[in-house]
């Protein structure tokens, strides 16, 4: 039976447990470090993947069943923001046992799109949620989106998502940190390169490529698992796309798409952040349901550094017995490469590397907010650009820190479990956006972890 939530405050409890931003605010991890990680760690469903994937759901009036769909703050905001655009949610499949975390199924449906704006309130807390342009353009023939962060274009561009609906046949305006689109006759399939690699406007055009007339090629798609995950959604719902996984995609757009029923892919960022949590403390786990295949450049690396990996018939197996963790200096890189989302992390566990590494980061400017935050734990890191030397310490000793952003505040949590003494992780509201249970599912494998409210 369905429970119908589609009228009940979503962000406040979508499956029965709270999760809020605004509560959660003021919580802090604590973690006493020094303590190896034995046991099973259940891979959630990939919150790139479920973010994009509820937005699919506005492309067709019938229903979208999404599984294995991860309870996060950022699922429960964007959900606020589609139900403004007039999507239908019933959710089902109640956890059979709380001590497993399947995710949830969810009913999506978008009969009729009562309203194209999503307004600055919503936008401006999740970037991700700008990708409803496309689709909105694509199905009713216009929208009005607020620009991530407000006046954005620049520091935080989307010049590629505007530039690729306009070779669409959008038109496009900017109107008081507004986006406003309109394609009263429709879209038609075009051929779109993008100058450099971009996740979100790849998934952008690829929604509204899938209800256009023709043929669309997106040349230098975003390779990321994530997309690939979109596309074979878009499949099941009729659209027909070749290159799946490939940097070009070619896109046959359909009058109308159906209604589906697909699974979210496992996250690779959490697999790799708990593979890198436990390659820094030392352990033997089972990161269950994740796929090594997803996230080759960062296993090579954790391989390298001395972690044991290996494929088992329910995951992935990581471990790191008695010896110590080397040195190993990479390169962050667009899908098949080391993804920028696991930098922070890896930075974490090199801050206690017998020796010296190097980490650039070639994806985003200024993503090394957590190296201030490290040093306060007493890693000695130096940055020169694009780039950050990591010189290993001996020891790690607890600290306050405070969590900037989603993979920056992690990468504290991983640097905590290692360090001496207590560390206290504070505005742990950036962790909920994106990391299911973190505090249960590591105390579970051993590590003294819990969650302090005020
Ligand atoms: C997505 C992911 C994020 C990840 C990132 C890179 C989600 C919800 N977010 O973010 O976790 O870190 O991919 O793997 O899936 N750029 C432009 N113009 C644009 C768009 C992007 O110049 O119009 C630039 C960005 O500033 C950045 C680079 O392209 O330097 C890559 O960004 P992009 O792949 O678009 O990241 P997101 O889709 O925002």
């Amino acid at each position: 039976m369905g429970v119908d939530v589609s009228h009940a405050a979503i962000g406040a409890s979508v499956h029965g447990q709270q999760i809020n931003t605004e509560n959660s605010s003021m919580d802090r991890i604590k973690i006493i470090g020094g303590r190896k990680l034995h046991g099973t760690i259940p891979i959630s469903g990939a919150k790139n993947a479920a973010l994009p994937l509820l937005i699919t759901s506005l492309l067709t009036p019938d229903m979208l069943t999404l599984k294995n769909v991860p309870n996060l703050a950022d699922v429960n905001l964007l959900l606020r923001i589609l139900r403004n655009h007039g999507l239908d949610l019933t959710i089902d499949g109640k956890r059979a046992a709380p001590r497993n975390y399947p995710g949830e199924t969810f009913h999506l449906s978008a009969r009729d799109i009562v309203d194209t704006t999503a307004p600055y309130e919503m936008v401006a807390k999740m970037r991700a949620s700008f990708w409803v342009l496309g689709p909105l353009i694509a199905r009713c023939g216009k929208a009005r989106v607020s620009m991530p962060g407000g006046c954005a274009i620049g520091t935080r561009p989307v010049d590629l998502h505007l530039a690729g609906l306009k070779a669409l046949g959008a038109e496009i305006d900017i109107d008081g940190g507004d986006v406003v689109a309109a394609a009263p006759n429709g879209l038609t399939g075009n051929r779109v390169v993008f100058p450099k690699v971009s996740v979100g406007a790849t998934i952008n055009v690829l929604l509204a490529a899938a209800l256009a007339r023709g043929e669309t090629v997106i040349e230098n798609a975003a390779r990321e698992p994530e997309v690939g995950d979109v596309a074979t959604c878009l499949v099941k719902m009729g659209a027909k796309i070749e290159g799946i996984g490939s940097s070009t995609l070619h896109i046959e757009g359909r009058h109308q798409l159906e209604g589906a029923v697909h699974s979210v892919l496992p996250d690779r960022i959490e697999t790799g952040t708990y593979a890198m949590a436990v390659a820094a403390t030392g352990g033997d786990v089972v990161l269950e349901g994740a796929r090594l295949d997803l996230l080759q450049a960062a296993f090579d690396a954790l391989g390298e550094a001395g972690a044991e990996i290996s494929e088992t018939e329910t995951g992935v197996r990581v471990r790191r017995n008695g010896s110590g963790v080397a040195p190993v200096s990479i390169e962050t890189q667009p899908f098949p490469g080391f993804p920028t989302d696991l930098q922070a992390q890896f930075m974490g566990l090199m801050s206690k590397a017998d020796g010296t590494s190097v980490i650039r980061e070639t994806i985003f400017e200024n993503r090394f907010m957590h190296v201030q935050e490290l040093v306060r734990l007493g890693a000695d890191i130096k940055l020169h650009g694009d780039a950050a030397t990591i010189k290993g310490v001996a020891e790690l000793h607890g600290a306050q820190v405070m969590a900037t952003d989603l993979r920056a505040s992690v990468s504290l949590v991983i640097a905590g479990l290692t360090a001496e003494g207590e560390t206290t992780v504070n505005r742990v509201y950036h962790l909920d956006r994106g990391f299911e249970r973190l505090e249960e599912k590591l105390s579970r494998c051993g590590a003294e972890i819990e969650r302090v409210s005020d």
